[in-house]
């Protein structure tokens, strides 16, 4: 039986995104911590390469543990891969646990815990298999804008996969200095659920949110981008948007090409850029405009980074980071993103 408190565990993280953004600030806040993970997975793998290069010696992944005899003893060539009863017996080396693994195993996993001398430990569960988008949380608030956008005539091009990351992120800066904006607006699809996200989590009155669009579509395309120029043009106006808006705190919307109404919107710092413009030219400007602007641990999401057909935005943060010391990642809507340092 495995005890209501550890099913209930607030150490439960929904999915991977949720647990990198996690383990991304706790060890950034103590540095040091030692970590087994539970689960010989390539997402473990994935992670441990990705946090050994983001956070260097802070991070210090000291075992991995699995039920199943492996073929490999080591993980990396480097990390020792143990048995549950091995890591019964070396308990004092690591600090947390933390459990990668599909969801039938996870029970019987924090079963094993909870009966054993391990139960003392902090551990953090992730099932790998789970969808986040029924979170209850998340899926309720996707709804109702959803469903007051369609109400209003509304039509949107983001994704509710790119909806749930927007979500994950604003929680992820909520306690951190700075506002929210967003660049590519169109009819306001994303924005409405951004504001509706800020409201629910209480932040909007701490945290503006900039909104910042031509409403004239895409300006004059360079050779790696797609769209023709005046595409995405939206059928609605501006004062549209704010009207569809004027329910939600502090919103602020700036017509206009961004390398004019940038400058003298006001913006000062920021936690969270969802940038959506499709093309290189506007993603170049807006990656050096806003790097500076971005507080540490601010999060810079690049919505069609992935975009197949259209590679001009992919380039413009391709080469943007190229020197920086951030990597850049990939959430859950299969767009890149960037904590900044
Ligand atoms: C794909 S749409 C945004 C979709 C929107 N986020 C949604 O949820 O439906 C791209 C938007 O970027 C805007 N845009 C592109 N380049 C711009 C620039 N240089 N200045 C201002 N707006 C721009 C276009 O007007 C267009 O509305």
């Amino acid at each position: 039986m495995i005890p209501e408190d550890i099913l209930k565990n607030k150490n439960r993280v929904h999915n991977l995104d949720e647990l990198g953004l996690k383990l991304y600030s706790h060890i950034s806040e103590n540095p040091g911590k030692r970590i087994a993970f539970w689960g010989h997975t390539y997402q473990t793998k994935k992670l441990i390469i990705d946090f050994e290069k983001m956070l260097g010696n802070k991070f210090i992944p000291t075992y991995v543990i699995d039920n199943f005899k492996h073929h490999e003893n080591c993980f990396l060539d480097r990390i020792p891969v143990i048995s549950f009863d091995e890591a019964e017996a070396n308990k004092s080396r690591f600090d947390l646990i933390v459990i990668m693994v599909d969801s039938p195993s996870i029970y019987t996993i924090l079963e094993q815990i909870s009966s054993s001398s391990l139960s003392d430990k902090n551990a953090w569960m992730v099932h790998r298999d789970t969808n986040p988008l029924n979170e209850i949380e998340f899926s309720s608030i996707c709804k109702e804008a959803q469903t007051s956008l369609v109400k209003e005539g509304v039509v949107w091009y983001t994704t509710e996969q790119n909806w749930y990351c927007c979500y994950q992120y604003l929680k992820q800066v909520a306690s951190l200095e700075g506002d929210v904006a967003e660049f590519g607006v169109f009819q306001g699809g994303s924005a409405y659920f951004m504001a509706s996200v800020m409201k629910h989590l209480k932040i909007d009155n701490k945290k503006k949110l900039f909104l910042y669009d031509s409403f004239s579509g895409l300006s004059e395309k360079d050779s790696m981008d797609y769209f023709e120029e005046g595409s995405f043009s939206s059928v609605r106006s501006s004062e549209q948007l704010k009207k569809l808006l004027n329910k939600f705190n502090q919103i602020e919307v700036f017509e206009g090409n961004f390398s004019d109404t940038l400058p003298i919107s006001g913006l000062k710092k920021l936690a969270l850029a969802h940038i959506d413009c499709d093309q290189y030219s506007p993603t170049k400007y807006l990656c050096e405009y806003l790097y500076e602007k971005m507080v540490p641990g601010g999060i810079m999401m690049f919505q069609d980074y992935p975009l197949g057909i259209a590679y001009g935005e992919r380039i413009a943060v391709d080469s943007f980071f190229k020197n920086k010391p951030e990597n850049i990642l990939f959430g859950y809507d299969g767009a890149a993103f960037v904590i900044k340092r």
